[in-house]
């Protein structure tokens, strides 16, 4: 990562950080750029912020942790009121998105899902006309007949990708299952693909996160802007 972009996640997360407010409970993303919002926070917190946090992946409740952050669950804590998480691509016009590179895209659409106020950070790459540009859709699937189900999803146009871990072995997602990296090119209608995956038996989650975003603070070389739909 270059020093740029890396400074960009760095003022976007502190721009986010700062929208936490005592006695909230907030979803703590997972990548790059929410570990940065979640160093932030520590800081806050060591300063006297109270709130409690639902994390996304056991990385980012592994730091949350280690900073003293108190997390919760959803068992007693039914409704998030602000959640904050990275993104992979986000769409101009319409502020959808693709997520999952981290591998932890379906506790993070659960917890998009219950936040009253969903807050993505990104540096300026991320920007694009049409999600698909950059980055394949993450699909998380059941691993007994994960074959039959890459069938399926290249029958929808894709071509699939099992994802690997740094050994070679696949990468095994926190809730045990698998990723097929799933290449649709540029996507004139994410939503419709969205659909089809949903439909395809063995697939748990994409990481197509439509209508979901409420506001996405991007970090440029002018400083952060915020979009809201
Ligand atoms: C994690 O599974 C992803 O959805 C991340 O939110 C996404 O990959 C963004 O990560 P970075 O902030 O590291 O780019």
């Amino acid at each position: 990562m270059t020093d740029q972009a890396d400074r960009q996640k760095q003022a976007v997360a502190v721009a986010a950080a700062a929208l936490v407010e005592n006695g909230m409970v907030v979803g703590l993303g997972t990548g790059s750029t929410a570990a940065y919002m979640i160093e932030v926070l520590g800081q806050r917190w060591a300063e006297g912020l109270r709130f409690v946090g639902i994390p996304t992946s056991e990385r980012s409740a592994e730091q949350a942790r280690a900073l003293g952050i108190e997390l919760v669950t959803f068992a007693t804590h039914p409704v998030i009121d602000l959640a904050i998480d990275g993104a992979d691509e986000v769409e101009r016009g319409t502020l959808d998105l693709i997520k999952g590179l981290g591998g932890a895209l379906f506790r993070e659409k659960i917890v998009a899902a219950a936040a009253k106020r969903f807050v993505v950070v990104a540096d300026a790459s991320k920007l694009v006309d049409h999600l698909g540009t950059r980055t394949a859709v993450p699909v998380e699937v059941t691993p007994f007949g994960w074959e039959r189900t890459a069938y399926q999803i290249e029958a929808l146009g894709a071509t699939t990708v099992p994802r690997r871990d740094r050994t070679g072995s696949f990468f095994v997602t926190d809730g045990g299952n698998y990723i097929l990296d799933s290449n649709f090119g540029v996507m004139d209608d994410p939503p419709r693909v969205a659909r089809e995956l949903r439909e395809v038996v063995g697939v748990v989650e994409s990481g197509f996160f439509i209508g979901r975003t409420s506001e996405v603070l991007i970090a440029g070389a002018d400083g952060v802007t915020r979009m809201v739909r």
